[in-house]
């Protein structure tokens, strides 16, 4: 996830004007940030990598000349956060520049065919393609106008993408274009904006055009134009008045970051399905080599390694051990090897108990394999291979999107590794991955559809002095992941068990009126969590179920039900399975009157032992 934004004024510099927008859009990355301007027919550029504050300092970015101009706020997705990867990116003739928001699937591929054209390129990112195709667009076609140019090249992009453009050739125009990542214009008196989000122009203006997938803008100081990148038709859409307060607007009008990262689960889980294959082949590789595999990791991490173990295990056939990072040293400290690979799972990548594991057993000559969030944290330096999960800054203490993102990440490796040790069939493999792609408009769905009966089943229970989650098999993950949204964010103590093991204990809690939420996908566990319920029924509890839609039986059984859509594979169903329970535990708190982004004793990253 970046920020974009472009602007156009009929008076005075852009400079300034780009960089406390940027300063708007700085949740959104902050790795490195720049910008590029037009001046008497001359394109200039000022970039780097730090935060917009620190690279302002030394750069002077309000400096640049002209009233044209575009800017960007990275949040590295391809090529480590640098001087030279950060955006904007220019052709070979220094005449076009580019900021970009997404990821280019194709991007390899281009570039070859580009570099074969005699094309130089000096970043490691996929944004650059785009610069050296709208160049070589002009090369072919020497009178094309920049929108042309600009949609000849969207059209051979495969991926997401928010693109803004400026080049020299037409020094009065900017193009933009969308798929799958988001672009707004703002119309202000004598000037016109292109961003990512609303908050980046608001306080210049409140009228507002959003801009949908497949669409290309032209904005000039006459106007703008909209068209379809399909057919170049044109658009008409008439602005919106936006009326949110300034607090509202840093969260596109959610009231809680976390609400917002909840919402934003889709677009991440399909940027999840986007990751460059090389990186998933290798790491499926060294674990497929290892002899022993230990999934480390804290908090939610952890649950989306126990979830792990469980799709490993039953795709890959292989015995991976999840492990709390804070006790692997005791554990596992003596006896990790050489032989023993160790995949860590850290958002952050800074997390002080995974860390700590992590060179315990790098002492001891172990593989590390690392999956995060953000570019250049400390596990990526330490890890033989690493994913970057693509989720976009998470800035809610509670982790959500994070959880989901790694869920499916996960589960691609355990497919992929599957299919390298020829434990399942290619109709297998089609089928769950056709499934795993699914996946996002299912999440979209649940959200859609049951957000409001989840807010109705957090007020029922807004008193309950304590929960019960109740999942078997891979479901037992998805538990305790709601478990612990609702402890850390609503403060509510809860307990959450294999249901299994309930009866050797637990169930000694419930008595009449006794909140017990059971996870309940359709698979081979169903029948026994029947038994599961009729225990705790048996002895009062009230059963609030997770369930899939039309399942009757259980319905029959809960006193209160969220369906999720049907037919979603057991080794893929915690991530529709803990939307609801994400839901819960932010409802809950916000009934009673917490913040749920910032809980209380709590921080985003822990990074002491
Ligand atoms: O950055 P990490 O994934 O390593 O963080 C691990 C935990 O601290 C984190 O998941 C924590 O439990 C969250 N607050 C859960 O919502």
């Amino acid at each position: 996830m970046c920020g974009i934004f472009g602007g156009i004024m009929k008076d005075g510099n852009v400079a300034p004007i780009i960089h406390q927008a940027l300063k708007r859009l700085e949740y959104r990355g902050y790795d490195s940030v720049g910008e590029a301007t037009i001046y008497g027919e001359k394109l200039y550029i000022k970039k780097d990598c730090g935060k917009i504050d620190e690279v302002h300092k030394i750069h002077n970015l309000d400096s640049l000349p002209g009233n044209i101009g575009i800017g960007h706020t990275r949040w590295a997705t391809h090529g480590a956060p640098s001087e030279i990867n950060a955006h904007p990116h220019i052709d070979c003739g220094g005449q076009i520049a580019i900021v970009h928001n997404g990821i280019i699937e194709n991007f390899a591929e281009l570039k070859l065919e580009l570099e074969n054209k005699g094309h130089i390129f000096k970043s490691r990112t996929d944004t650059e393609v785009i610069a050296h195709l709208i160049e070589e667009a002009y090369k072919n076609n020497p009178s094309i106008r920049l929108a042309d140019a600009v949609l000849e090249t969207v059209r051979k992009l495969e991926g997401s993408y928010a693109i803004a453009v400026i080049s020299s050739r037409e020094p009065n125009k900017i193009v933009c274009a969308r798929n799958e990542s988001p672009l707004v214009l703002g119309l202000g008196e004598n000037a016109l904006y292109c961003a990512s989000d609303i908050p980046a122009f608001l306080p210049l203006t409140n009228k507002a055009v959003i801009i949908e997938d497949g669409e290309l803008v032209t904005l000039s100081l006459e106007g703008y134009e909209i068209r379809k990148i399909a057919d170049s038709s044109i658009v008409t859409r008439a602005p919106k008045i936006i009326d949110w307060t300034p607090e509202m607007a840093v969260k596109q009008g959610y009231p809680h970051f976390m609400l917002k990262e909840i919402h934003e689960q889709p677009a991440c889980l399909r940027n999840t399905l986007r990751l460059q294959e090389h990186y998933l082949d290798l790491m499926t590789t060294f674990l497929d080599r290892a002899r022993e595999v230990f999934l480390v990791a804290c908090g939610t991490s952890y649950h989306a390694c126990l979830a792990a173990s469980y799709m490993f295990s039953k795709l890959a056939f292989l015995a991976t051990y999840p492990v709390i990072a804070s006790e692997f040293i005791e554990q596992h400290g003596k006896s990790v090897n050489i032989e023993s690979t160790i995949l860590a799972v850290s958002q952050s990548g800074e997390t002080a108990d995974t860390l700590a594991a992590v060179n315990a057993a790098r002492q001891r000559a172990a593989t590390i394999l690392g999956l995060t969030n953000v570019v250049g944290s400390t596990l990526t330096r330490v890890s033989r291979v690493y994913i970057i999960q693509q989720s976009g800054p998470e800035i809610g203490v509670a982790a959500t999107k994070t959880f989901t993102s790694q869920l499916s990440v996960l589960a691609q490796l355990a497919l992929r590794l599957a299919k390298k040790r020829g434990k399942i069939s290619q109709d297998e493999m089609d089928f769950l991955e056709a499934k795993l792609k699914q996946i996002p408009d299912i999440v979209a769905k649940i959200i859609e559809k049951q957000e409001e009966n989840v807010k109705a089943v957090a007020k029922k229970y807004r008193d309950a002095k304590v929960f019960f989650f109740l999942g078997r098999g891979i479901s037992t993950a998805t538990a305790y992941e709601g478990r612990l949204k609702l402890i850390e964010i609503a403060y509510v103590p809860a307990i959450a068990f294999p249901a299994g093991e309930s009866k050797h204990g637990p169930i000694s809690l419930v008595e009449q009126g006794f909140p017990v939420v059971f996870i309940c996908p359709k698979d081979e566990t169903h029948r026994t969590i029947i038994g599961n319920i009729m225990e705790m029924k048996a002895r009062g509890a009230t059963i609030i179920a997770i369930i899939e839609e039309g399942d009757e039986e259980v319905k029959k059984l809960a006193d209160d039900y969220i369906e999720v859509p049907k037919g979603v594979p057991d080794v893929l169903s915690p991530i529709p399975f803990v939307i609801p329970l994400q839901l819960l535990a932010y409802y809950m708190a916000v009934e009673k009157g917490h913040n749920p982004d910032v809980p209380k004793n709590l921080a985003k990253s822990v990074t002491v032992k």
